[in-house]
């Protein structure tokens, strides 16, 4: 089953809308049931007043026949049922009358006294119309009938009293029910409706339109009169809502319809009328829902991704947006306010752990220069005991070598071997005391030297050599302070660096090159050092550039002692030696020593 919480808010109130929409158009279509329903109610009415009125006009058609007959019965010649003298009077009335289509006095038995002429054709059966008057002793109308020639007319016939009350005769007539046709005619309906007078056989007397070919009401139970207004499907098809309305005095019905479908139309014209100005209001009324919701949804999406970007461990800002509410305003610069103390937590944590991890190397470094020099010093130690033990049976080669070599009788290929032995152990006496130099064994007289004096003892010596192997050589040369120092150790010292640094370029073919001497007050003290252009040294050498025959030159060209020896001197003069990169990749050797005082 689908949770509701894992809907999106846009489908949520897209859902939302839609069900209040529902309702809104439930209520369109009840309105609309109703106003038909009414529509049909009002037509119901409308059926019924104008049978009614129709009924009424009738009727008063009839009531000028029967004033006209309650006129000559006053007359004492109709009374005594004079025939001759009733005659003019007779025709005198049909004259006047174009829908009385004769006029008729009759006696009691049935026997024609006078008649007017007739445009209808030999018509008998008056003795049965007297005969029914004087049953009835009231006005008596008959079925519609038609004569040879197929006219249709309505018999009427009157009882005529006398003063007594006593019928002397019968006044009889034929009405043409063209007449009653205008009376129908008179109806104002909608199209389609239509106006029925019909007898009480159901005979159809006249109608509205002439072309109604469909017959509304059913012959039998209209003679009593109508029932309720109902809807009645006609011969043509047509639903009606009809209504009756007796004709009083006649015994006939009007029978009024009007098709169910002006109800229908009636309402769909105002259906049509309102069901735009519901359907603007209603599109109006989702657009606006539509659009909040999307600025809503948007913005909470927005808020969404951020707080994902967060959890995601990106704190940098975000984007800041119009929001559609204050609680969303509060809330995105709450997620300001988060990140940017986020980002000061982080901030402060990065400089702590910077710190941390400068403090961590130092102290590494700190470690691996104590290792360093407990190791020379040991070396330190070793070196002089041996140095000394090789000294001495060195120098007796040496003497006795040098003694040999002045007696006179010796071959000459004994003698330079005698002479070999002597080099060779002059170039051993060398290295001893190197050795014993970088063991601190022999020293000077310490005095106060001046740093630029060395330098330019060390150029001249190497100036020309440097000039040849294209080697620029420059001097900065801005301490003003002295050391204590021996000054030939000195140059021993930094003719090493230049030395070093004029094979490195050499040996790595990166001429034209440039080697720099720089010298500095720093305080209490003097900074010297040499910087140049050639490879630096490889990180894995570092740690071992200052113990005792450690070299990366080939067998003869270098001892790896250069170094060695300059750390024991500047370690004599508690001076610090050391190493760093140069920031053109070239290397940087460097001494410090304290300014005299
Ligand atoms: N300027 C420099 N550039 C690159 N490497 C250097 C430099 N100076 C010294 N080195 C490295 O340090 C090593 C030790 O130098 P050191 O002066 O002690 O001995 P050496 O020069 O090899 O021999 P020696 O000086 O005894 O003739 C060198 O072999 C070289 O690998
Ligand atoms: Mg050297």
């Amino acid at each position: 089953m689908v949770k509701i919480g894992s809907r999106s808010l846009q489908r949520q109130l897209f859902v939302a809308i839609l069900l209040l929409i529902v309702p809104i158009l439930l209520a369109a279509a009840w309105l609309g049931t109703e106003e038909f329903r009414e529509t049909v109610e009002e037509l119901t009415q409308q059926t019924e007043v104008t049978a009614s009125r129709t009924a009424a006009l009738v009727q008063r058609e009839l009531s000028g026949f029967e004033r006209m007959v309650g006129n000559l019965s006053v007359i004492p010649v109709v009374r005594e049922l004079d025939g001759a003298a009733v005659q003019p009077l007779l025709s005198n009335q049909t004259r006047q009358n174009p829908a009385l289509l004769d006029l008729a006095l009759l006696d009691p038995g049935g026997r024609l006294v006078a008649r007017s002429p007739s445009t209808l054709e030999k018509l008998g059966g008056w003795s049965d119309i007297a005969s029914q008057v004087m049953q009835k002793r009231a006005r008596v109308v008959s079925p519609l009938r038609h004569d040879r020639a197929g006219l249709a007319f309505v018999t009427i016939a009157h009882p005529i009293n006398d003063e007594a009350g006593t019928i002397t005769g019968v006044m009889a007539y034929h009405v043409n029910p063209q007449l009653l046709q205008d009376a129908v005619n008179q109806a104002m309906l909608p199209e389609g409706s239509v106006v029925v007078l019909s007898d009480m056989r159901g005979e159809v007397l006249a109608r509205s339109p002439g072309d109604f070919d469909g017959r509304l009401v059913a012959a039998s139970g209209l003679a009593d009169g109508a029932g309720p207004p109902r809807q009645h499907d006609g011969a043509d098809g047509v639903r009606r809502v009809i209504a009756h309305a007796p004709v009083e005095g006649g015994a006939w019905v009007i029978t009024v319809g009007i098709p169910i479908a002006v109800a229908f139309d009636r309402t769909m014209t105002l259906w049509l009328r309102t069901v735009p100005a519901l359907a603007v209001v209603l599109v109006g009324w989702v657009i606006v829902a539509v659009v909040y919701s999307r600025r809503l949804t948007g913005s909470l999406v927005h808020l969404e991704t951020a707080a994902q970007r967060i959890a995601s461990g990106d704190f940098s800002p975000i984007e800041r947006r119009t929001m559609p509410t204050r609680e969303f305003a509060e809330l995105q610069s709450g997620f300001e306010a988060m990140l940017r103390r986020f980002n000061e937590a982080r901030a402060a944590l990065d400089a702590q752990m910077a710190e941390e991890r400068r403090m961590r190397q130092e102290v590494e470094s700190l470690q691996r220069q104590v290792i360093r020099q407990e190791r020379l010093a040991a070396v330190g130690q070793l070196v002089s005991g041996v140095a000394h033990e090789i000294n001495n049976p060195l120098q007796a080669i040496l003497g006795f070598a040098e003694l040999l070599q002045m007696q006179g009788e010796l071959p000459e290929s004994v003698k330079s071997d005698l002479l070999l032995i002597q080099k060779e152990s002059a170039r051993a006496c060398g290295i001893i005391r190197n050795l014993a130099m970088f063991a601190r064994q022999q020293t000077g007289e310490a005095e106060p030297v001046h740093l630029g004096d060395v330098i330019r003892s060390v150029a001249e010596l190497r100036q020309r050599r440097l000039e040849s192997e294209n080697i620029e050589l420059r001097i900065e040369d801005d301490s003003t302070r002295h050391v204590s120092a021996v000054l030939a150790e000195l140059q021993q010292v930094v003719l090493n660096f230049v030395v070093n640094a004029e094979q490195a370029i050499v040996l790595s073919g990166r001429q034209p090159g440039c080697i720099t001497i720089r010298t500095q007050d720093r305080g209490d003290r003097i900074l010297l050092e040499v910087e140049d252009t050639g490879p630096g040294v490889a990180p894995e050498h570092e740690a071992r550039l200052f113990q005792p025959f450690f070299t990366t030159k080939a067998v003869g060209q270098g001892t790896g002692l250069g170094l060695s020896v300059s750390y024991g001197i500047i370690d004599s003069l508690g001076g610090r030696i050391g190493y760093r990169n140069g920031a053109a990749g070239g290397a940087i050797f460097y001494f410090e020593l304290p300014a005299a005082a």
